[in-house]
């Protein structure tokens, strides 16, 4: 008609004003709250980088103090949600099991969900932050046929994330910093991305008034798919597969597969829409992959070995090079989840943990945005035109 502009895949429409994340494509940068993740990675934990995304400043030591012990008092959850826990198959995929425990929470927490109440939301946010590692572990524990781990308050979010997922009743977990501070800086480098395709559901089932914890769970039920959180998986699948046809022997046939177009094969965890140089979390991502797997003593593991000759390979290629196809953060972050021992059909849960903060942030900058409005798209019609229901006898 004229009257809208047809923008698929919003390539060039804003849909907020926001604060919180800055992307240069062309420069590889990403900043939350004027920070680069370079330097948030380096000198700060997860938390303190929640608290950025949240409250627009890095907590001083005092309000960092206040903020670990508020979020690590509400790790526990309501214990009836075990019971809603046990309704699922056990072989169900652990981001379903994850979509409907966090929608579940608005059914536990009550005194949350009225989104006029600065005070409810702060308590709801933190409550999301503090209790999604819990409900990961649980949908963890419950797919393995483990009984669920309760949360230690006295470790760090991190390492009391990682004992939950691999402690068992019968052998308390040994904590690794090294480790630790490898799944923590993924939790950084994931915890936020402008307005992608889950964040922007979180905004837009946010926009109906709905509460935080149903805007959440739609979040992650988009995130689910493999065009934006399932591609690190898609990239282990990859690497196992070359693996199993004959390894490092046999990249040159996979580039040549990559190459031909009729193929339908990509290079996964390589090329981004945003970034067109280099994704600055992959060099953090690959530099943690290099302490985690010495730590590990998995220098010499083959999957790691065929995975850094593949990248070799790909970044001296004619057809990457010129396409401006660079490894992203995902090539690296499967290497990284593997080693640490989290199977591959965990990887998007991990994915959804680290990005709850950054959809309240964007959630609780919206609500308190003065020009917001449910979100309401139009369409450019190209139906039939008028016509009249025939008696059912005549169509
Ligand atoms: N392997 C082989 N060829 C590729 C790849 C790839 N991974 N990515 C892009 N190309 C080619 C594509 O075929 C096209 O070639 P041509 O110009 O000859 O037709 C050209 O490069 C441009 O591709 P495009 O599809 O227009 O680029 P895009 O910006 O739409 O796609 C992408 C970005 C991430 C979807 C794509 O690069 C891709 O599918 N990568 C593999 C999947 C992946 O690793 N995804 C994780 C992204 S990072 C996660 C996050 O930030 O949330």
């Amino acid at each position: 008609t004229g009257k809208f502009t047809y923008d698929p895949g919003f390539m060039s429409t804003a849909s907020c004003n926001s604060k919180i994340t800055y992307i240069d494509g062309d420069k590889g940068e990403l900043l939350y709250r004027g920070y680069q993740i370079q330097d948030l990675a380096t000198n700060c934990d997860f938390l303190e980088s929640c608290y950025l995304l949240l409250k627009g400043e890095l907590p001083n030591a005092t309000q960092k103090k206040e903020f670990d012990d508020l979020v690590m008092h509400h790790t526990m959850v309501h214990e009836q949600m075990q019971f809603f826990l046990r309704g699922f198959r056990r072989d169900a995929h652990p981001m379903a099991v994850l979509t409907g425990l966090v929608g579940g929470m608005a059914a536990f927490y009550h005194d949350g969900l009225d989104i006029n109440d600065a005070h409810q939301r702060e308590v709801s946010q933190i409550r999301l932050i503090a209790k999604m590692p819990t409900l990961v572990a649980m949908a963890y524990k419950y797919s393995v046929g483990q009984p669920m781990i309760y949360p230690k308050n006295n470790l760090s979010y991190t390492a009391n994330f990682m004992q939950m997922m691999f402690a068992t009743p019968c052998e308390e977990y040994k904590v690794n910093e090294v480790l630790v501070r490898a799944l923590d800086r993924i939790f950084i480098l994931h915890a936020d991305h402008e307005q992608n395709a889950s964040t922007s559901t979180v905004r837009l089932a946010g926009s109906s008034g709905t509460n935080p914890f149903a805007a959440i769970a739609a979040g992650v039920a988009c995130l689910w798919g493999p065009a934006h959180g399932g591609a690190n998986e898609a990239c282990l699948q990859m690497l196992e597969e070359i693996q199993a046809n004959g390894g490092v022997e046999k990249i040159d046939d996979f580039i040549a597969k990559v190459k031909d177009k009729n193929s339908g094969v990509r290079l996964m965890g390589f090329g981004h829409r945003v970034y067109k140089n280099f994704d600055p979390r992959a060099k953090l991502m690959r530099e943690t992959c290099y302490e985690v797997l010495k730590e590990l003593g998995l220098e010499n593991d083959p999957l790691f070995k065929l995975a850094m000759t593949l990248e070799k390979i790909a970044l001296e290629d004619e057809y990457f090079v010129s396409r401006k196809l660079y490894p992203n953060v995902d090539f690296y972050s499967g290497i990284v989840q593997r080693a640490l021992g989290i199977p591959t059909e965990m990887f998007t849960c991990i994915f959804a943990l680290a990005r709850t903060v950054g959809w309240i942030s964007q959630w609780e900058e919206m609500i308190t945005d003065s020009e917001y409005k449910i979100g309401r798209p139009r369409q450019l019609f190209v139906g039939s035109p008028t016509r009249t229901v025939q008696p059912i006898a005549k169509r």
